[in-house]
Order: C-alpha cells, then sequence, then structure tokens
C-alpha cells in the first residue's frame, strides 16, 4: 500500500523528483527552466526520450522475433530539433499519416524507406503526393486507397490496415479505441478482406503487409485484451493473406497518469508479442508515439490568478486546453506540479485561459501557496500535446504561445 506521501508522487523517477524542495526535471532544476524558457513552454528532455526507446528495443530484443522494426509515430510529436536527433539515433524510422508529415520526416533526415505510412480518407491530391517518395510504404486502410493507389502505382507492394472489431486502450477509454463494437472509420474488416484481395489482384498488387492500430494508451491491466487482438489479427487475415511477410500491430504502448496506473509492464508485453509471433515467420513492426514521447516532456505554466468561487478554490494560469487538449478531449489527467514545493499543501483545481468550459487542466490538485507569476508544471505533456495545439482564441499562434525546447541527452554528446 501506498502512503499519502507516495501517492501523491507517484510520478518520481530519476530523472524527473524532487531534491528536497526543488523539482528536477532532466538534471536541471524546472525552477531555472522556466526563468530561461518562460512560459507557457514544453521542453523535452531528448535523454528520456533514448531511455524509453532503449527500453522498447530491449523488450523487442526479449520477445525473440525472427526481426522486427522500431517505427516512431511522428504524430505525437513532430518537433524538428526531435525529430532530428531520432534520426541521428538510428534506432527508428517513422510511422506517418499524411503527406506533409512525410515531407517534414524527410526534412529531418529520414529515407522514405524508412517511414511507413497509414492513413485513411486520403484525397487524390495526397494519393499523388505520396507516390513521389520512392521507396515510402504504404498501408491502404480502406478498399477506396487500394483502388486509388492501384491505379497510380500498379504492381508494387502493399500493406492493408485491417480492423478486428476489437480494440484495447487505457482503461477501456472508448475515446481512444480505434476498433470495436461500432463501426469505426479504420481499416479493412474481415468481411471486406475477400474483396480487398481482389482488388489487389486486380492491380497486381502485391499486399505484404498486415496492419492494426485498435487503441492507445493500454497499460498492464490491458494486456489480456492485447493479447486477444494480435491472436484475433492473425487468424482473421495475417493467415488468410499469402504474400504477407510483415506484420504492423500498431501503437498503444501507455504511460501511467495517475497513482493507480503503475507503468507497462515490458516484460509481459514482450512474452505476449513472443507467444504469437516467436515460432511464426513475419518481421514485426511497432509503431509507438505515446511511450516513447509522453513522459520525456513537461509544459511550465505561469500561474494568473487564485479565487474562490462557490465551493471551489481555482488557480488560473496562462495558457489552455487549446495548446495541449488530451486532458479536457480524453479526459486524461496532466499532473500538475510546483517547481518548488514549500509549506502546507492545499487543494486547487488549476484552469486556463481559454473561454470554454472544457478549459479545466486538473481538479483538485495538492499545491503549495504559489504567488502571481509563479510557475506550475504539468507532467507528461511531451506527446499530443503540442502537436495538436491550436490557435483557439488566438491563444495558440505558432509563433508565439506555442513554444518548444528540446534538452539535448548531454551524456551521449
Ligand atoms: C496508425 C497509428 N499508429 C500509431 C499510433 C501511435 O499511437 P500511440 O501514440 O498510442 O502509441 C497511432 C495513434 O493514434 C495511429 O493512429
Amino acid at each position: 500500500m501506498m502512503n499519502a506521501e507516495e501517492s501523491q508522487r507517484w510520478w518520481q523517477r530519476d530523472d524527473l523528483a524532487y531534491r528536497g524542495e526543488e523539482l528536477y526535471f532532466a538534471g536541471l532544476a524546472v525552477s531555472t527552466l522556466a526563468k530561461r524558457f518562460g512560459s507557457p513552454a514544453f521542453v523535452y528532455s531528448f535523454a528520456r526520450v533514448r531511455e524509453n526507446l532503449e527500453r522498447v528495443h530491449a523488450a523487442l530484443r526479449d520477445a525473440k522475433l525472427p526481426g522486427y522494426t522500431l517505427l516512431y509515430a511522428m504524430k505525437a510529436n513532430r518537433f524538428a530539433p526531435l525529430l532530428t536527433s531520432l534520426q541521428h539515433t538510428g534506432l527508428c524510422g517513422i510511422d506517418a499519416c499524411s503527406p506533409r508529415e512525410v515531407e517534414h520526416a524527410v526534412s529531418c533526415g529520414f529515407r522514405p524507406d524508412q517511414i511507413s505510412f497509414t492513413a485513411g480518407s486520403l484525397s487524390r491530391r495526397d494519393v499523388d503526393a505520396l507516390a513521389c517518395f520512392d521507396g515510402l510504404f504504404v498501408d491502404c486502410d480502406s478498399l477506396h486507397a487500394i483502388k486509388t493507389w492501384g491505379e497510380i502505382k500498379p504492381g508494387s507492394s502493399i500493406g492493408i490496415r485491417v480492423n478486428p472489431g476489437m480494440g484495447v486502450s487505457r482503461a477501456d477509454n472508448d475515446k481512444l479505441q480505434y476498433a470495436g463494437v461500432a463501426a469505426t472509420k479504420f481499416g479493412i474488416y474481415e468481411e471486406q478482406l475477400q474483396e480487398a484481395l481482389s482488388l489487389a489482384a486486380h492491380y497486381s498488387l502485391k499486399i505484404t503487409k498486415i496492419h492494426f492500430h485498435t487503441g492507445c494508451g493500454y497499460l498492464t491491466a490491458e494486456l489480456p485484451q492485447w493479447d486477444r487482438v494480435l491472436g484475433a489479427c492473425l487468424e482473421k487475415f495475417v493467415e488468410r493473406c499469402p504474400d504477407v511477410t510483415t506484420v504492423n500491430v500498431g501503437g498503444g504502448l501507455g504511460v501511467p497518469h495517475v497513482a493507480s496506473d503503475g507503468v507497462l509492464d515490458l516484460a509481459e508485453w514482450s512474452r505476449v508479442l513472443n507467444k504469437h509471433f516467436g515460432h511464426r515467420q513475419y518481421k514485426v513492426e511497432l509503431e509507438p508515439g505515446e511511450y516513447l514521447l509522453k513522459d520525456a516532456g513537461i509544459l511550465i505554466l505561469g500561474k494568473t490568478f487564485e479565487e474562490t468561487k462557490q465551493t471551489s478554490r481555482f488557480v488560473g494560469v496562462d495558457a489552455g486546453f487549446n495548446i495541449a487538449p488530451e486532458p479536457a478531449y480524453y479526459n486524461l489527467p496532466f499532473q500538475p506540479l510546483a517547481p518548488i514545493c514549500r509549506g502546507e499543501l492545499k487543494q486547487v483545481t488549476v484552469v486556463g485561459n481559454i473561454n470554454e468550459a472544457l478549459d479545466v487542466w486538473y481538479r483538485d490538485a495538492w499545491l503549495p501557496d504559489l504567488n502571481e507569476q509563479d510557475h506550475i508544471v504539468l507532467i507528461n505533456a511531451g506527446a499530443y500535446s503540442a502537436s495538436m495545439a491550436s490557435n483557439h482564441c488566438m491563444r495558440g499562434d505558432g509563433n508565439t504561445m506555442v513554444r518548444e525546447f528540446l534538452l539535448p541527452d548531454t551524456k551521449k554528446q
């Protein structure tokens, strides 16, 4: 059992922890980062990204697969210095989901043949743009995409994204699920497979990859469901496509957001992969976003006001959900912390500066007394935050409010 103090500090790890009253991130005092970068500012630690990458590689090696490729889902965070640093590690390729993402990945040093493309609702213009990148591998996620791709690239090899009618997500959060009981727009369903095979044959396309990504944020408790999803995809799709050499099992690996979450048990995850692929001849692709980036980023905010309204004590900050929408959209709490934690803690609700009712960062956070212009830090802001930012209420313009900084991995320089 965790005591109260431990449960409030559930997020602590070597590179994110209080030393005395001072909060440290990536070896630096957060108060120093706040002075240096101001607020609001996203600060990422490349050392943590590399650690996350290496941990996943180790788990993939432990799974004893015939072969594997690790792709980073760049929709999670496309900050150019980050992509360039990832490219320099040589530890991953890229999963892209729009022609502009492909262009951007190439401009950051990735070769088209290191990029796998998966997306839906492609226009003819999108497909023409993708076809210009020799070596880019495209997963078609509908019958329409097979036909469109076949018309301009007959005789090529493709992947198909499939939908097994079941998914896996953090705590069964259905907003994070891409496949399930209700029909979704993602992928080709089992009952469409025969038509997909016929269409591919019509254009002499060879289906060499089956791709599925059925949801996001899964943790240890969801591994049995992930196991079932893998089994279903193998049986319903992979084994019915004779030319398949590669199976892309998507992303979806989650990180903890609250004390009760716990970290994903990668050893168990690796056993599940081994169970399905250890004795088969397929190369496995994995394309995580959240797991690699999310806990490698913090968002530094500045306090604006504090006031009790009815029974709630509100603390306002200088940015709202538009620059990091996950807490509001997906109900994923981003724990707020004080760079300097001194004195008694009190319960407050942290709110942003956007004129919308859903602009609540965190309800009932325990924080110390803060002066106006003191800072508050949100953890888990490394993925699906800046990359999803909008200019809503004109408070998110790319040049002013969404400022990002990458702390280099000094150990590796
Ligand atoms: C096709 C595809 N692959 C990979 C990912 C990355 O997912 P995650 O960040 O949950 O690992 C996504 C995210 O939605 C996706 O749609």
